[in-house]
């Protein structure tokens, strides 16, 4: 019998009249059911959240610490199972899954270490002038306000923790809202909270139906919105709510630029395979993994082959095979979605060297040249398996190729030359630069998001708590100095 998921109202656990199936994009079956809040229970959670709001602010640093640790602990024991459930309701191969749930530990744990250094205060003198003579200042933050949370399907588990262990690390309280796709592992991060001592109110994890959302978007007491997913809804609820705090993660075309100095065996299999890999991880899910290699011409005629043996060599299949790389998208409109773009290229003129098939949800990795600028393929987020390769001429040509874009994320630069990465650095519109790998690299504390159409400030759990967070300053008086 398929269980059925309860919601976290507040702190505890609650059902509502309504629920849902949530099903594996790979072969169809109920994963589980998620119970959906009614919109009193909705209610309920915002009036606690905003009333508790004070309370939680003056809640100690080792108590909001312990209950970090706390789910860090238990997110650490039970892996396999919170994998397996990841899966399960996104499609995502097990590996993979089990890396999710290890970087959410980190999340967590990050967050009790910054829970505990947070807002000691700077101290800022101010007798620079005469004026100030005998005065001090003392800068501390403290919360704009509740959080709404709003995390997308591609890490279910993991940008959910990113959303709510900030929060709780800086005494925020926050409603969280998973996608309606993949609600089960937001879920387990209140099975785990309720496991603590947090304030009723402080956390709530909903899943509100998405015609739901303008309402709550809408809502005074919630005054910062924190979005992770696509560029349209994101902007759209920016666009609605211009005078609250929106902080949007959206998405990416992530570049890989291949420079001339990459040029041994070693180096040129290396980034192949990392190319070939973080294209296609999550079924290319993520918002920076790779769509666009950009090679130097010096390196190029023998980089292509190398590139398209290595994604050749992706295993595709069932995801709960420890063996599988690239599993399901996360719904068969997804894939017939990243079909017909790769479709629109080729009849515009590109070269298929590998892939573009699909066979229900799954999408072959697939390699592409010579994409004409006019193909969606070629502007847009294809969110999915499929990379471009461009040749190009010397390093200024590509780090303009780069910036061709209404994105910027993070991008990957493979080089040698220190000051070539300096450059790199300089010149990328970009949230990231990472050199010698990818763009798909992410450490959990770094800070995290774009520039351009990306999105709008940083998440990375210190950029999160600062996020959520303003600074007032407290002005000391007839001091001593
Ligand atoms: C994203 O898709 O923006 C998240 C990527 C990550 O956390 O690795």
């Amino acid at each position: 019998m398929t269980s059925t998921h309860a919601f976290w109202l507040a702190g505890r656990e609650a059902a509502g009249e309504d629920s849902f199936d949530v099903t594996s994009p790979w072969d169809g079956r109920v994963v589980g059911r998620a119970s959906v809040p009614s919109d009193a229970q909705v209610e309920e959670a915002v009036a606690a959240a905003y009333a508790v709001r004070d309370e939680f602010a003056a809640v100690p640093a080792h108590v909001r610490a312990t209950a970090l640790d706390h789910v860090a602990k238990r997110l650490t024991e039970r892996t396999e199972e919170i994998a397996q459930l990841i899966s399960g309701e996104n499609g995502k191969p097990i590996k993979w899954a089990r890396g999710e749930v290890a970087r959410a530990v980190s999340v967590f744990r990050l967050a009790a270490e910054e829970a505990r250094r947070f807002n000691g205060g700077e101290a800022q003198r101010l007798d620079t002038d005469a004026g100030g003579q005998g005065r001090m200042a003392l800068i501390r933050r403290f919360p704009k306000g509740v959080v709404l949370g709003i995390a997308p399907f591609n890490f279910p588990l993991n940008l959910c923790a990113h959303k709510v262990a900030p929060a709780i690390a800086a005494g925020v309280p926050i409603i969280l809202k998973p996608a309606p796709a993949t609600p089960l592992s937001g879920l387990v991060i209140g099975e785990l909270l309720a496991e603590t001592d947090l304030p009723a109110g402080s956390w709530s994890v909903l899943p509100v139906a998405n015609d739901k959302m303008p309402a709550l978007v809408q809502d005074e007491r919630l005054p910062v919105i924190s979005f992770t997913g696509s560029e349209q809804v994101g902007y759209a609820i920016m666009d609605s709510v211009p005078r609250k705090h929106c902080t949007l993660e959206l998405g990416g075309n992530g570049a890989a630029v291949v420079l001339g100095d990459w040029a041994s065996d070693a180096d040129l299999d290396w980034a192949a395979n990392r190319i070939a890999t973080f294209s296609n991880y999550q079924g290319g899910q993520s918002c920076i993994s790779v769509q666009r290699v950009i090679v130097d011409g010096a390196v190029y005629e023998r980089l292509l082959p190398r590139i398209v043996a290595a994604v050749e060599a992706q295993v595709t299949g069932d995801p709960a095979d420890d063996k599988t790389e690239v599993g399901p998208l996360v719904s068969e409109a997804a894939a017939q979605r990243v079909e017909s773009w790769v479709n629109e290229a080729v009849e515009l003129g590109a070269t298929l060297l590998t892939g573009g098939e699909r066979d229900g949800a799954t999408y072959a990795p697939t390699v592409l040249t010579d994409v004409p600028a006019g193909a969606t393929l070629a502007t847009e987020e294809v969110f999915g398996p499929v990379l471009t390769v461009t040749k190009v001429d010397g390093e200024a040509e590509a780090f303009a190729a780069v910036n061709d874009s209404k994105y910027g994320l993070q991008a990957g630069v493979f080089t040698h030359d220190i000051q070539a990465a300096f450059r790199a650095h300089r010149a990328l519109e970009v949230g990231g630069v990472v050199i010698g790998d990818v763009p798909s690299y992410r450490a959990d504390q770094m800070p995290y998001g774009g520039a351009k159409q990306s999105g709008v400030g940083r998440e990375g759990v210190r950029s999160a708590m600062d996020d959520y967070t303003y600074e007032r300053v407290l002005v000391l008086t007839g001091l001593a100095l």
